[in-house]
């Protein structure tokens, strides 16, 4: 193999590491979108946890509702866009989400069942008040009405 056959060769391998990385950064996290039918999923694989009493499944879920995968950059920014000035409304009702999310994890943890239905309120409260106040802003073209 000649040198500057080596050297192309280099090249082009750093091209194709270079595109990958930065084709992963801007990628990078899922749309909205998905993360919605996972939570739509998590809440219910919740709710059958709850009929069953099985509170080690009740706390995995809630807690994986709380910690759900955070949108990639690009998204967040066309949110945040859609959003405008009611970004503190949003960000409240997301921060009302998560928090009873972990909270009723925790009740969970303690097999409180009390809190445990308390916080599954405030969670379901929090979803339908965003879709409520922000679905027309924020929808894609191809999603059907909620
Ligand atoms: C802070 C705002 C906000 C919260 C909180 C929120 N959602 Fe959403 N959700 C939206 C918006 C906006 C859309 C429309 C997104 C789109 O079409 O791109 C949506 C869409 C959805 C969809 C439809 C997805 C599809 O396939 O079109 C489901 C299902 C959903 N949400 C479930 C939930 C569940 C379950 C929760 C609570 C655990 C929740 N959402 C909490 C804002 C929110």
């Amino acid at each position: 193999m000649t040198l500057s056959h080596t050297v192309r060769r280099a090249a082009l391998a750093l091209v194709t590491v270079a595109w990958l990385a930065g084709g992963a950064a801007a990628q990078e996290g899922p749309a909205f979108k998905e993360i919605m039918q996972g939570l739509a999923e998590d809440m219910n694989h919740l709710n059958a946890a709850i009929f069953a009493e099985n509170f080690e499944a009740i706390e995995r879920y809630a807690s994986a509702i709380a910690h759900h995968p955070r949108p990639s950059p690009a998204e967040r920014a066309r949110l945040m866009e859609a959003v405008g000035p009611r970004v503190e409304l949003f960000q409240s009702i997301d921060h009302s989400v998560h928090g009873g999310a972990g909270e009723m994890a925790e009740a969970a943890g303690v097999g409180d069942m009390d809190g445990v239905l308390r916080y599954h309120a405030r969670v379901m409260q929090g979803c339908v008040a965003c879709h409520a106040a922000f679905r027309d802003e924020l929808m894609q073209p191809d999603t059907p009405k909620l």
